[in-house]
C-alpha cells in the first residue's frame, strides 16, 4: 500500500532552515516527515534528479477579480495559474466588486477557493469601507474570518487621519496594513514614468514624486503609531531609500517589489503596448538597480506579482485608455531566474527566500508554510532550472493573457507542485 510521497534525489532548497542540498524529502499524510529517507517501496516516488525542490511560493499581491470582473479572471482560473507558476499560497487583494469588505465577502472567496481546490487563499481585506477612503471597513469582524491583512490597493488612501485609526486600530489583531502608495493629485492621469521617454512619446507622465510622497507618508504613520507596515509594489530609488532608513530606525515595515520592476524599464513603452502599463509604472534603470540592491541587501523583503489579470478587450486598446496591471503569477520564476539568476545577480536561495520564506513570515502564517521543516505542511514546488520554454497565450491558465512577456523564451520552469501533500500541478 502506498504510504507517502518521496521526492528523490532533489537539490533542496530551504532557507528558513540554511538547507541547500541533494536529499530525498519524505511526505506522509499532507506533511514533511524526513529528509535522507531510503525508498521502501512503499512509497509514491518522484525523481526530482536536477530539479530544485522548494518550500512552494507564496504571493502576497494577487487580483482574482472575482466577483465582479469575472471577465478577467475568476477563484478558479487565477488560483490554476498560480499553480502552474509554482505558487501553493497566494493572497488575493480586495478592489473587486463588490470590495471585500464584509465577513460574507470574505466567506465567498474561502468558498469559492476551497471549491477550486487548487492551491491556499488567503484574503486580503479593505482598510475603507467600499474602498472609498472615508470609513474605516469593519476590520475586527474582517479580522474573525481571517484576512491577513488591509489594504485598499489599486489606490492610496487620501485621508491620513483615517489612514492613522486604521494603523492603531489593527494592533489589536496584530495585521499588517498594507499599502498601494500614490498621491493620485500627483499621479494626475499620467499613462507612464514621468521623464524624458514620456515626453519623447508625448505619454503623459507619473512623477516618481507621485509613489514617493505616500510612501513616506506611510512610514511616518507607521512610526507614530507603532503599527505594521506592508508596502506594495515599492518601484522607485527613493522609495528603496526611505524603507533603509526606516528599518535603520526601527519601524515596523516590510516592503515587496514585483518582477516587472526589477527586469523592465521606461523605454519599452516605445513599443506603445499596453501590457506595459502598470502603476506604478516601469521606471529608469537606476530605478531598477535600485530595487534589485534593496532586494539583495534585505530593504526590499519579497517578491509579489501583483497579478493583475484584464480582458483583451479592456486591455487591447490605445494605451491611453488601457487599464494599469499585467499577468505575472505564470511567469514570475522564470523571468527572475532568466533576468537575475542566469545573470549572475541572484542565486536560487535567495530568490526562495523572496518568494517562499519571507512572504509567510510577513503576514505570519501559522507554522508550517513557507518552509520545508519536520512537521511543515507539504507545500512544495519542483522548479527545472534549466527549462526553456515560450510564454504563450494557449500555455497560459489566467483567464487574460496581459504579459509583456508573450512570445519570449525564458529559462526556468515549476514542473511540479504539491500543496499539503498533494500533487496538484504536473507538467
Ligand atoms: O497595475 C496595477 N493594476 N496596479 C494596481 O495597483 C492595481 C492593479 C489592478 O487592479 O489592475
Amino acid at each position: 500500500m502506498i504510504q507517502g510521497i518521496l521526492i528523490k534525489n532533489g537539490r533542496v532548497i530551504d532557507p528558513s532552515q540554511n538547507m541547500d542540498c541533494v536529499t530525498n524529502v519524505l511526505i506522509e499524510n499532507g506533511r514533511i516527515t524526513g529528509f535522507g529517507m531510503q525508498p521502501t517501496g512503499r512509497e509514491r516516488e518522484i525523481d526530482a534528479t536536477g530539479k530544485i525542490v522548494a518550500p512552494g511560493l507564496i504571493d502576497l499581491h494577487t487580483h482574482l477579480r472575482e466577483p465582479g470582473f469575472e471577465e478577467s479572471e475568476t477563484i478558479f482560473t487565477g488560483t490554476d495559474a498560480a499553480l502552474n507558476g509554482g505558487y501553493t499560497s497566494i493572497c488575493c487583494v480586495p478592489n473587486t466588486n463588490p470590495p471585500i469588505d464584509t465577513q460574507a465577502d470574505v466567506e465567498f472567496i474561502q468558498d469559492q477557493a476551497a471549491r477550486a481546490d487548487h492551491c491556499n487563499v488567503y484574503v486580503i481585506g479593505c482598510i475603507s469601507k467600499n474602498r472609498e477612503g472615508k470609513e474605516l471597513s469593519e476590520m475586527g469582524y474582517l479580522a474573525r474570518a481571517g484576512v491577513i491583512g488591509f489594504s485598499d490597493d489599486g489606490s492610496d488612501i487620501e485621508n491620513a487621519e483615517l489612514l492613522r485609526r486604521a494603523f492603531e486600530y489593527v494592533q489589536m489583531f496584530n495585521l499588517p496594513i498594507m499599502c498601494h502608495t500614490e498621491d493620485s493629485n500627483l499621479t494626475n492621469r499620467g499613462v507612464m514614468n514621468e521623464g524624458i521617454v514620456a515626453t519623447r512619446l508625448g505619454l503623459r507622465g507619473i512623477p516618481s514624486l507621485a509613489e514617493d510622497v505616500m510612501t513616506a507618508r506611510a512610514i511616518m504613520l507607521a512610526e507614530y503609531t507603532h503599527g505594521k507596515l506592508h508596502l506594495m509594489h515599492i518601484s522607485t530609488s527613493k522609495g528603496v531609500q526611505l524603507i533603509r532608513e526606516a528599518k535603520k530606525n526601527g519601524v515596523n515595515v516590510t516592503a515587496e517589489v514585483t518582477p516587472h520592476h526589477l527586469t523592465l524599464t521606461e523605454d519599452l513603452l516605445e513599443s506603445f503596448d499596453s501590457n506595459l502599463k502598470m502603476a506604478p509604472p516601469l521606471r529608469t534603470r537606476a530605478d531598477v538597480d535600485a530595487c534589485i540592491e534593496g532586494l539583495l541587501d534585505g530593504t526590499l523583503d519579497c517578491v509579489s506579482t501583483d497579478h493583475a489579470p484584464h480582458s483583451a478587450e479592456k486591455k487591447q486598446r490605445e494605451i491611453d485608455l488601457a487599464p494599469f496591471g499585467i499577468v505575472g503569477l505564470e511567469t514570475s520564476l522564470a523571468v527572475l531566474n532568466t533576468e537575475l539568476i542566469l545573470k549572475g545577480r541572484m542565486t536560487w536561495p535567495q530568490l526562495i527566500e523572496k518568494m517562499a520564506t519571507n512572504p509567510a513570515k510577513i503576514i505570519n502564517l501559522p507554522d508550517g508554510k513557507g518552509t520545508l521543516q519536520v512537521g511543515a505542511d507539504a507545500d512544495i514546488v519542483l522548479i527545472d532550472p534549466d527549462l526553456k520554454w515560450t510564454v504563450t497565450e494557449s500555455e497560459m491558465r489566467s483567464r487574460s493573457k496581459n504579459s509583456p512577456w508573450l512570445g519570449q523564451e525564458l529559462t526556468g520552469r515549476a514542473v511540479m507542485v504539491l500543496v499539503n501533500g498533494r500533487i496538484r500541478m504536473k507538467r
